[in-house]
């Protein structure tokens, strides 16, 4: 039987849901529910009547879902599929900027684990964090953790100070400046769309930044018809999809010879992991119920403020 034809007999059979991020490969994307960014998909799963959650994204935003949703089975089909701005955080550096900056409101980005959120006044997606940093009253200064790029980013819309945690991106970061304007140069009437985990350089350069339903949403509405996209190529299928005679091109990595500009661990999802996830139910997202109840009231309150 064909790989897609079983996945979708099982999930039905067992009553479940595949939500998928924009930066899965196509073949995930085109058997989902429902594809989204990271505020969309948690947004998504508590609306959702259905217990068993099949989600083809990175464990970081599993992990969110389940916090959301604790009484649901969120699986993950590869437990490995994690994300450098996770992975970059020392706790301990993170406990004493917070002892060094006691008044400060601690702002964090979806993008980081469990124990960082329980740590956490309030948390912020690309989507949202305009709307979460101008909720902090003007007298309070701000810790904002751990993308130095959106955190700089976002001190430059808001106008607010803020103290940075030092991390980052390892697909964003690897845009080249160099080859990007000489892209331009041959693509003349292109516009540069990009994500804010991108480096300045490159936020300088662009005639458009937002999150990747931003950026699909400013795509579809925008009336140029090539665009050279600085975040990960995944999100090209939507714009694809929803823009037949539009060009788009994917902003080259430094290094031409690898694929770095693709998230590693959104790729490490495949159709074959989803049938397995399916049928063995796992591997599920678990967390310990002190985690579960400190990590969803800074959730929370981005999402009454969304
Ligand atoms: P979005 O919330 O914009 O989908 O971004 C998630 C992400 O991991 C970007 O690298
Ligand atoms: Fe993490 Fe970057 Fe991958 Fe997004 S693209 S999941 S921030 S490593």
């Amino acid at each position: 039987m064909d790989l897609k034809k079983e996945i979708l007999d099982l999930k039905k059979e067992k009553k479940a849901v595949i939500l998928a991020h924009f930066y899965q490969i196509p073949e995930v994307q085109d058997i989902a529910d429902f594809i989204g960014d990271s505020l969309q998909l948690a947004q998504k799963t508590m609306q959702l009547k259905e217990d068993l959650i099949i989600f083809a994204g990175v464990y970081f935003m599993a992990e969110t879902v389940k916090i959301l949703n604790p009484n649901k089975r969120i699986i993950i089909p590869d437990k490995n599929a994690g994300c450098s701005l996770v992975d970059d955080v020392d706790i301990n550096k993170v406990k004493e900027l917070i002892s060094r900056y006691p008044d400060h409101v601690v702002v964090t980005y979806v993008n980081s684990s469990a124990i960082l959120k329980t740590m956490s006044y309030i948390i912020c997606t690309s989507s949202n964090a305009f709307k979460i940093i101008n909720s902090i009253p003007k007298d309070k200064g701000i810790i904002f953790l751990p993308d130095k790029n959106l955190g700089k980013y976002l001190s430059s819309v808001t106008g607010r100070n803020m103290v940075i945690y030092e991390g980052s991106c390892i697909v964003h970061e690897q845009f080249s400046l160099e080859k990007i304007i000489m892209l331009k140069d041959k693509h003349r009437n292109a516009k540069i769309i990009a994500h804010p985990e991108c480096e300045d350089v490159i936020l300088k350069i662009a005639d458009f930044i937002g999150s990747t339903s931003a950026l699909l949403d400013f795509v579809s509405k925008d009336t140029s018809n090539e665009y050279i996209v600085a975040t990960e190529p995944g999100i090209i299928h939507q714009m694809r999809k929803k823009c037949e005679n539009k060009v788009f091109i994917p902003a080259p990595p430094n290094d031409s010879t690898c694929a770095c500009n693709e998230c590693r661990y959104m790729k490490m999802i495949t159709l074959d992991k989803i049938l397995h996830s399916l049928e063995k139910e796992e591997y599920e997202v678990t967390l310990s119920s002190e985690i579960l109840e400190k990590a969803k009231v800074p959730l929370l309150r981005m999402m009454e403020i969304s």
